[in-house]
């Protein structure tokens, strides 16, 4: 997820595009740039880092002045955080220049291409391939150029650009990736979100899929796939500054939340084609084949991600799957063969304990596998091979959509184990295949249902001591829902076995403790309805969640029941997580907790 903007107007273009990436910086923040019109040519001025950095540069050109260009700020997703990597991104000419938010998944294709055709890449990017084949598809009139590219590109994409031949003029163009016309007096705008041109100006359109927005600082048109004009609808903000960072949600994290459907789909898609799983990292395939046993090792939430996976590849792909929490692994003197593999899950790619438990395997000969979210980080360079989740940055501080991305590429991983040990046919894995493409609906489904989850929310969020129960993925899915209660609404909060409960721990349940008992899988809720007579007999009081092949067998013996999808049943807790997630988001905010920043917490662990 990046930021774009683009000005023009009569006003000096560099500050307000500037502001503009400021206001921006929540979607994307490890490198930033600017391309303006500048004497009639094209000026670009992009740097690695922080948008102060961008200006830091900016101070250093003081001769360039402009008032019509497009910025950017990146959240890299195809090459790490460099100059040469950070947009804008120019034709050979120079004539052309492109922002972009979104992933071109068929870039390496298209790069290819072009290379064949003389064409030469300066960037790591998936974007450059884009000013490139503007350039090539290019013959007088800049329009006509970008619906070719849109016609061949596939992904998604919000575009800014700047073409020579049209000076004082922006063309943009949106497909699944948001993209917004600010209407000023005398100036207009293009923006990835509101909060980048809010100060100037409350009016503006939306972009739908497949349009083409041309811009002056005195006219904006709008044009359909087929170059055909066409009318917009002119809206109006009446968000502050602040809500619109938010996108209108009271959180970072309900936005969050609310954006995991798109997070699984822009992190599973890439890797599926014509119902085969492709994992984009060069470990060989015939090493995934003969693997003796997996270690997953990390932190927090995505220590649960790998309790998921543990279940899930010891099924499919009958490999030994050792999880451990990265701070007990390094220290725990671990027996490991080379011919293992260790595989890091960490969001930040920053976390101490995980980073040095990594150098742990390593000093073993092991190869090591990491799982990331941040292009570029420290994990991310020091592991042999990476698979990125592609979740954008995750601004509050208890995780939902990196965990949920987590959880999709840990799918898509077991079933490649699986096939490559040719214990799934190619039919097998086409299946599982598209139920792991199938998530990303079946979260929206879930999210859909809010108010009856915030409904329980508000019956139970002054409750004291509150149990997660569960059995194989479920209580594996029950561990992050606890953890997300617990860290944002500073509420007591265990996860169980629900097999376990008996030996010791059911002595704490006493009249009116409320357990969540989560029972989504068929083959097992005969014995979750046993589990939840125990409870129920020493006075609990029971919310389940089931999905829809158990609730039948489920809502007579509980108090309240919330049912997810069906789902093949070890994937269900990417389903269930999310009625937690929810769940526990209304209690914080019913109990008045700092949802966003929880007291004690940081967005990332560095330290030890
Ligand atoms: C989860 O909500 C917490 N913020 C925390 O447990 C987090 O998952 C853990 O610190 C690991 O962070 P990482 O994924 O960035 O390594």
């Amino acid at each position: 997820m990046c930021g774009i903007v683009g000005f023009t107007g009569s006003a000096d273009a560099l500050p307000v595009l500037v502001n503009g990436l400021k206001r921006l910086e929540y979607r994307g923040y490890d490198s930033a740039g600017i391309a303006a019109f500048d004497s009639g040519s094209i000026r670009v001025v992009k740097t690695r880092g922080r948008i102060s950095e961008l200006e830091h540069k900016l101070r250093q050109t003081p001769d360039f002045s402009a008032s019509c260009g497009i910025g950017h700020t990146r959240w890299a997703t195809h090459g790490e955080p460099t100059d040469e990597n950070s947009h804008p991104h120019l034709s050979a000419d120079g004539k052309i220049a492109v922002v972009h938010n979104g992933i071109i998944e068929n870039y390496a294709d298209i790069k290819a291409r072009l290379i064949k055709r003389g064409y030469t890449f300066v960037s790591e990017t998936d974007t450059e391939v884009i000013a490139h084949l503007l350039d090539f598809y290019y013959k007088g009139d800049i329009l006509t150029a970008l619906c070719k590219v849109m016609a061949t590109v596939r992904g998604s994409y919000a575009l800014g650009v700047l073409c020579a031949d049209r000076p004082d003029e922006i063309i943009a163009a949106r497909l699944d990736s948001p993209l917004i016309v600010g209407l000023g007096d005398g100036e207009n705008f293009i923006a990835s979100d509101i909060p980048a041109f809010l100060s100037h100006t409350r009016d503006y359109y939306t972009v739908d899929d497949g349009e083409i927005v041309c811009l002056s600082k005195d006219s904006v048109t709008v044009y359909n796939s087929d170059l055909e004009e066409i009318e917009k609808e002119r809206l109006t903000v009446n968000w502050s500054v602040e809500a619109a960072e938010k996108g209108g949600y009271e959180h970072f994290m309900l936005k969050e939340i609310h954006e995991q459907p798109k997070a699984v789909r822009d992190t599973v898609s890439p890797r599926l084609e014509n119902g085969k799983i492709f994992l984009d990292t060069d470990i060989p395939l015939e090493l995934l084949s003969e693997l003796s046993r997996i270690h997953i090792i990390a932190c927090g939430s995505a220590y649960h991600t790998g309790i998921v996976a543990k279940y899930v590849i010891e099924s499919l792909a009958r490999i030994p799957v050792e999880c451990d929490l990265a701070s007990e692994f390094r220290y725990r003197k671990p027996i490991i063969s080379k011919n293992d593999l260790c595989i890091v899950i960490s969001q930040s790619g920053e976390t101490a304990d995980t980073l040095a438990a990594m150098r742990e395997a390593k000093k073993h000969g092991v190869r090591t596998l990491a799982i990331i979210n941040v292009v570029g980080s420290t994990i991310a360079r020091e592991a042999d091979h990476v698979l990125y989740t592609w979740a954008g940055p995750e601004i509050a501080v208890a995780t939902t959509k990196a965990y949920s991305t987590q959880l999709a590429m840990l799918y898509l991983l077991a079933v490649k184990l699986a096939s490559a040990r040719g214990l799934i046919s190619d039919e097998e894995e086409r299946v599982l295949a598209l139920d792991i493409s199938h998530l990303s609906e079946k979260i929206e489904s879930v999210i859909s249902q809010i108010n009856t989850l915030s409904y329980f929310a508000s019956k139970f969020h002054n409750h004291k001591d509150i149990f997660f129960l569960g059995r194989g993925v479920d209580y594996a899915a029950g561990l992050e829902g606890s953890l997300k209660l617990k860290e944002i609404s500073y509420i007591r909060s265990e996860a169980y076995a629900a097999g376990e409960l008996k030996h010791g721990t059911i002595a704490l349940i006493q009249n009116d403790t409320l357990v969540v008992a989560i029972a989504t899988q068929a083959e097992l809720a005969e014995k979750m309805v046993s589990n939840i007579r125990e409870v129920k007999a020493r006075g609990a009081c029971v919310l389940t969640i089931a999905s829809e092949a158990t609730r039948d067998m489920l809502a007579d013996v509980s108090d309240c029941l919330f049912a997810v999808p069906d789902c093949y049943s070890k994937f269900s807790p990417s389903l269930s997580v999310v009625a937690m997630q929810l769940f526990s988001y209304y209690i914080a905010v019913a109990r008045g907790c700092s949802v966003d920043k929880p007291r004690n917490l940081a967005k990332s662990v560095t330290v030890e």
